[in-house]
């Protein structure tokens, strides 16, 4: 296993420079590296504000403090020079395969034979970042969840040429890294798939969700009955979570999903429409709901009876039972853990093992209704196999 001192963060927005801060609360030198001097400027400023915060509440640990770790954090617009002694470097740029291809062309060019190449790109293949590099065995996925000083989860993706090393080390480096809610979690994703494992066993609810939004307009059912239909198991309904989340967001990762598992990802005509209009929600100030003037007050008072939380389990609970059908991962209770620390909400497993054949039956009678024949059971969860199978 690498012994790892320097960490390189490639790319300083929103995610690298949460991953420069955690990794300087680990105890390594770290070097940011962007394009533009004031993107730099931004992010140094952020993370400072995150140490000293930190250091006021005494998560810093004894004697450390916040202008010490900032003492190791360099900065630089060259990458070709930051990486010429690193040992790790975690690239977080923008979500482009061409770009990312040319920054690990110039990290594998210029780093130790040794370094550790680790990307933290949501929906790209590792494989593919890594193809053109010239070590893809150096090159593995190292997916954070936002915040990252906050949230616990990271998945450590295999590509298909990554090295049993460059997996140890990252899963090493991964756990070294704190978490200021909670202990750290790390998962280990075993092959390269869309979504690895938490994105992935979220995203087929979008189907269903896309689906009910569109029969609410034909009903001319008000949104806030379909947030009522969410009850109190839910913070925020289906409408008022998409609308906070970004409708271009949602519709984006459906279409990758979309060109990547199957067509039944395809955006309705209710999203398809929102984003046309550019209603985005939250940020654009309008969306399913009026976000002008902060958060809605929503009414939920009436149901509508159209969404079913119970169906959103059965199929993350499906999702779950593809991944291991798929090898993704190498048993159900690393998923259920890695969604909690991902996504803070409970993973599909606990109730599936007793609901997996109401379960079934709910998911055919959907997929009948909506015509998405992925929303189907897979065998693993109409035979309860996954039981049986390894936690
Ligand atoms: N935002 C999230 O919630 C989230 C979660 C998990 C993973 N990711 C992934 O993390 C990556 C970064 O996302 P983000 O939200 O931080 O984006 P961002 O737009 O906030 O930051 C990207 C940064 O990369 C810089 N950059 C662009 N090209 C560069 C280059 N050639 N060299 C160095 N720096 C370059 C940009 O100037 C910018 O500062 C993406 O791959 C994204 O998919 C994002």
């Amino acid at each position: 296993m690498v012994d790892v001192k320097k960490i390189v963060v490639v790319g300083s927005g929103l995610m690298g420079n949460g991953i420069a801060q955690v990794s300087l609360m680990a105890g390594y030198n770290v070097t940011l590296v962007d394009i533009k001097d004031e993107f730099l400027d931004k992010a140094f400023a952020n993370i400072e504000k995150g140490l000293k915060k930190s250091e006021s509440k005494g998560q810093l640990g004894e004697g450390v403090t916040a202008d010490a770790l900032m003492a190791k954090l360099k900065r630089t617009l060259d990458l070709a020079s930051a990486v010429k002694d690193a040992d790790y470097t975690i690239e977080a740029v923008v979500e482009n395969m061409k770009v990312k291809k040319e920054v690990f062309k110039t990290m594998a060019e210029n780093s130790p034979a040794h370094c550790i190449l680790a990307t933290n790109t949501s929906t790209m293949s590792i494989t593919e970042i890594a193809k053109d590099c010239g070590r893809p065995e150096n090159v593995i996925g190292m997916h954070f969840f936002n915040p990252v000083p906050l949230m616990r989860c990271i998945e450590v993706i295999a590509g298909e040429k990554s090295s049993e090393e460059a997996m140890e080390t990252g899963m090493a480096v991964s756990n070294s890294l704190p978490c200021l809610r909670g202990n750290r979690y790390v998962a280990k994703v075993l092959i390269d798939r869309p979504g690895f494992i938490v994105n992935r066993m979220n995203a087929p609810g979008q189907i269903y969700l896309s689906w009910v939004f569109d029969q609410a307009k034909e009903k001319q059912i008000p949104w806030n009955q379909i947030d009522a239909d969410g009850g109190h198991a839910m913070p925020m309904g289906p409408c008022e979570l998409c609308d906070y989340v970004g409708l271009d967001t949602m519709h984006h990762v459906m279409e990758y999903y979309a060109e990547t598992l199957s067509p039944n990802f395809k955006p309705g005509k209710v999203i398809s429409e929102l984003v046309e209009a550019g209603n985005l929600g939250a940020k654009t100030g309008k969306g399913f709901y009026d976000w002008s003037g902060g958060r809605p007050k929503i009414d939920k008072s009436q149901k509508a009876g159209l969404f079913d939380l119970q169906t959103m389990m059965a199929i993350m609970l499906n999702e779950g039972c593809r991944i291991l059908e798929e090898g993704v991962a190498s048993g159900f209770k690393i998923i259920d853990d890695a969604n909690m620390a991902g996504m803070n909400t409970p993973g599909p497993f606990g109730a599936g093992k007793k609901n997996f054949e109401a379960w079934s039956k709910l998911l055919d009678e959907i997929a009948d209704k909506t015509g998405a024949e992925y929303l189907r059971p897979c065998e693993l969860m109409k035979s309860g196999g996954f039981v049986k199978m390894r936690k």
